[in-house]
């Protein structure tokens, strides 16, 4: 983790309640951009107080001011950070978020990882979804890759989630959806990955077990120097986070994803993050949003 400068000079008299000081915004901005890789610019200021004030009730705190000093006197700082991460970043994710992906891993690049791999019985898949937020993505690419073994394939598969967020990573691992994102997944595919809750008063679905057992979800910052994940990967999804990141980080986290996967593995970002494409000169796009290596 980067390394955290205590206590910076503030320059400015406290903001009031629910307003921060200049001083007090720019650091701030700078340790969740260390911290996280999280832009904050001036245009972020004001949602940015906005949902630390939910916060600061929580805590009791006078004012975001007090928060902030609170947060530099460094004695919970570990602890907050967590907090601090669910503030600052968007949890919004789907089932079948961004369809072509899921098509790809079914039509492409599944069928040309097992021409690689040549002779082998069945072939073992490891699939990383990094950002996973509330597992949906990761729980997408289990659903496709069992629909595959039902077809016949001679797979095998195992996903790993990982996300900055200590409270989605819990959902995630629960697997346990309020009913509506029923409406994501096709009528058929609700109906034989999902368990819908028996008690009526609990609108809730729950993706089956023989799914669950092939995902497994932990914590991971995509700004630590190194990541403690396997360097044969196949396949890894870093969807809708890229784009939250300064250039710099961008080229950083991509080069370090890229050293994770296996020769002839691919790269899926979300749609608007194509650019990595010209930070990195090692990715081959295949499509605007798909790179090899
Ligand atoms: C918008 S969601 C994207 C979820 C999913 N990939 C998708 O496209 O539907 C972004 C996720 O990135 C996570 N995130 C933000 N900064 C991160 C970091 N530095 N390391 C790991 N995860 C991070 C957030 O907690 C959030 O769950």
């Amino acid at each position: 983790m980067p390394q955290l400068q205590l206590k910076p000079a503030w320059a400015e008299p406290f903001g009031s309640g629910g307003t921060l000081s200049d001083a007090r915004f720019r650091a701030l901005s700078q340790l969740i951009e260390a911290q996280v890789g999280i832009k904050m610019p001036a245009g972020k200021r004001f949602m940015l107080e906005g949902r630390l004030l939910k916060r600061v009730r929580a805590l009791g705190l006078a004012s975001v001011s007090a928060y902030v000093d609170a947060l530099f006197d460094g004695h919970q700082f570990e602890d907050e950070l967590i907090h601090l991460i669910d503030v600052v970043t968007t949890n919004k994710t789907d089932f079948f978020r961004e369809p072509a992906h899921f098509d790809f891993l079914r039509q492409t690049a599944v069928p040309e990882l097992m021409k690689l791999r040549g002779s082998e019985r069945v072939c073992s898949f490891k699939i990383w979804s990094a950002a996973a937020s509330m597992g949906m993505e990761a729980y997408t690419i289990a659903i496709v890759l069992d629909e595959m073994v039902r077809s016949g394939l001679r797979i095998d598969y195992r996903i790993l989630g990982t996300d900055i967020s200590n409270p989605v990573l819990r959902i995630a691992s629960k697997g346990i959806y309020d009913i509506e994102v029923l409406t994501q997944v096709p009528d058929q595919l609700a109906k034989r990955y999902f368990l819908r809750s028996r008690d009526p008063a609990r609108a809730e679905c729950r993706v089956v077990p023989e799914l669950r057992r092939h995902v497994n979800f932990q914590r991971m910052n995509l700004m630590d120097s190194t990541y403690p994940v396997d360097r044969d990967v196949d396949i890894i999804f870093c969807r809708n986070v890229l784009i939250y990141f300064d250039k710099p980080t961008q080229r950083k986290v991509v080069s370090r994803l890229c050293s994770h996967l296996r020769p002839g593995g691919f790269l899926m970002v979300g749609h608007s993050e194509s650019m990595v494409h010209s930070l990195v000169p090692d990715l081959k796009q295949v499509r605007p949003t798909i790179f090899t290596v």
